[in-house]
């Protein structure tokens, strides 16, 4: 897929993941490259799924390309986001990408909402209503999946992932790879004690979670407790 100006610089966009939720940020990323006209207009881009091994040629209409084809491609900007789960792997994916000089760019619905007095770090990926209110202050990487929200004064990690319609109240510390399943609700924290989702803890789908989860920790159900394995 590609779309031709005028003249000027050529932009080679790769989003690495070509998985269910890849096919989901590709329109993001068409509309926050192309449709909104971000950068130079002049420029042509282009945009690629990137996988290890590719098992298609084309998804969606775009192409599906290898991780070192990408690499290999000469005169144009490269570009990049990853839209993989499994925060390690996303990590891993990130360095590579850094490592061979790509850029990284966020991705932000349109149809997601941002307040005030954030900082966010680079490559969120902020799915379609979503929201980020006040005062957050987020890390490297993060995907908010649709209908998602954080709220005021949290504090959010690298590599950290909101499955959709995770409701992330106030005051609440979610610490690097920290993953939170579809509907989860998280109690809000107070400025002098946060509620703390540990390093690389995982909030199972609808949980209820009422007080810290410690790190590397699963915890389900309402009130959210450690999942035993029967
Ligand atoms: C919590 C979770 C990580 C556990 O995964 P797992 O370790 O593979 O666990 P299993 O599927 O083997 O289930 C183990 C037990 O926990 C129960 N369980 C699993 N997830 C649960 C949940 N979210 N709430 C309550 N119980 C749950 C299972 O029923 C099973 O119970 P049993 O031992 O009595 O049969 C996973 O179920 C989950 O919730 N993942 C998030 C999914 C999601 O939000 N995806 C979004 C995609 S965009």
């Amino acid at each position: 897929m590609s779309t031709s100006r005028d003249s000027g610089d050529s932009i080679a966009f790769g989003l690495f993941g070509a998985g269910g939720f890849a096919r989901e940020v590709m329109p993001l990323v068409r509309e926050e490259l192309m449709d909104r006209g971000r950068g130079d207009r002049r420029a042509t881009i282009e945009l690629f799924f990137v996988e290890p091994e590719p098992h298609v040629a084309e998804l969606n209409g775009y192409q599906v390309i290898s991780d070192s084809a990408f690499m290999r491609i000469l005169g144009a900007r490269r570009q990049f986001n990853v839209a993989i789960g499994d925060s390690r792997v996303r990590e891993r994916v990130v360095r590579q990408c850094l490592d061979n000089g790509l850029e990284p760019v966020s991705l932000k619905s349109p149809r997601a909402t941002i307040y005030e007095g954030n900082a966010i770090g680079e490559g969120a990926i902020l799915c379609a209503n979503t929201i980020i209110t006040s005062n957050t202050t987020i890390g490297r990487f993060f995907h908010l999946n649709l209908f998602s929200y954080v709220a005021h004064d949290c504090v959010v990690g690298d590599y950290v992932t909101f499955a959709p319609n995770v409701h992330c109240n106030g005051n609440v510390h979610v610490h690097d790879h920290a993953y939170v399943g579809t509907g989860a609700i998280i109690k809000q924290g107070t400025p002098a004690k946060p509620l703390v989702i540990g390093k690389g803890a995982v909030v199972g789908m609808g949980a209820v979670v009422t007080k810290d989860v410690a790190p590397d920790t699963t915890v389900v159900g309402n009130p959210a407790r450690p999942l035993v394995h029967h």
